[in-house]
């Protein structure tokens, strides 16, 4: 792949997983965003697999020639919807993404990008969810380690209902800016 620059570009795989994006407020505005980023190719999971179940061995050809993995997902109950983590169990397995000999996916970067529908300070001790918001990060953060893939920052946008425009504005311009430097680094 090559920019109208003619940098080389890197290829960056966004995963994308909401259940219901005709309701999204969030998510729906980052997957059209990706999807105009030069270099990046994404895979809408709800969309492309109703029934929920996943094509490994083209779900695995995809990611292995991309440089960097992003997830892209409304928080779900602490963690990621259900048929994304069904896409780790069955894409991340033993042999090809991590253990002894796998290499597949050393050396990638691994970006989540993430909403919760509570604002940030009802990620407290004595708040509602009882613990900070990077307290539900480690399962992501060994997820990146186990496979030799590189962390990082995440971007969360709390409050989703309630943010304003401009701050979803600034959340979706950020993101696409930042999809741009992964697959230009
Ligand atoms: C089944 C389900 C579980 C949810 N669990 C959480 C949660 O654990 N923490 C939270 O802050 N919001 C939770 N939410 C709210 C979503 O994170 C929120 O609606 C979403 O981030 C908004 O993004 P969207 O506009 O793209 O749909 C949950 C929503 C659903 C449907």
């Amino acid at each position: 792949m090559t920019a109208q620059t003619g940098a080389p570009l890197r290829k960056v795989l966004v995963i994308f997983a909401h259940a219901a994006p005709q309701r999204s407020r969030v998510n729906r505005r980052l997957r059209d965003a990706a999807r105009g980023v030069p270099g990046v190719e994404l895979v809408d999971l709800y969309e492309t697999y109703p029934d929920f179940y996943i094509d490994v061995a083209a779900e695995q050809e995809n990611l292995a020639d991309a440089a960097a993995l992003v997830l892209v997902h409304p928080v779900q109950w602490y963690g990621m919807p259900s048929l994304l983590k069904e896409w780790v169990d069955a894409v991340l397995v033993p042999g090809w993404a991590y253990g002894a000999g796998a290499t597949a996916l050393r050396g990638k970067q691994f970006w989540l990008v993430a909403s919760t529908g509570s604002p940030l300070d009802a990620y407290a001790p004595g708040a509602a969810h009882g613990h900070p918001f990077e307290a539900f990060l480690p399962p992501y953060r060994q997820i990146a380690a186990l496979c030799g893939m590189e962390w990082r920052e995440p971007h969360i946008l709390h409050g989703a209902h309630q943010s304003s425009q401009e701050t979803l504005d600034a959340h979706v311009e950020t993101f696409a800016a930042r999809l741009g430097t992964l697959a230009h680094a």
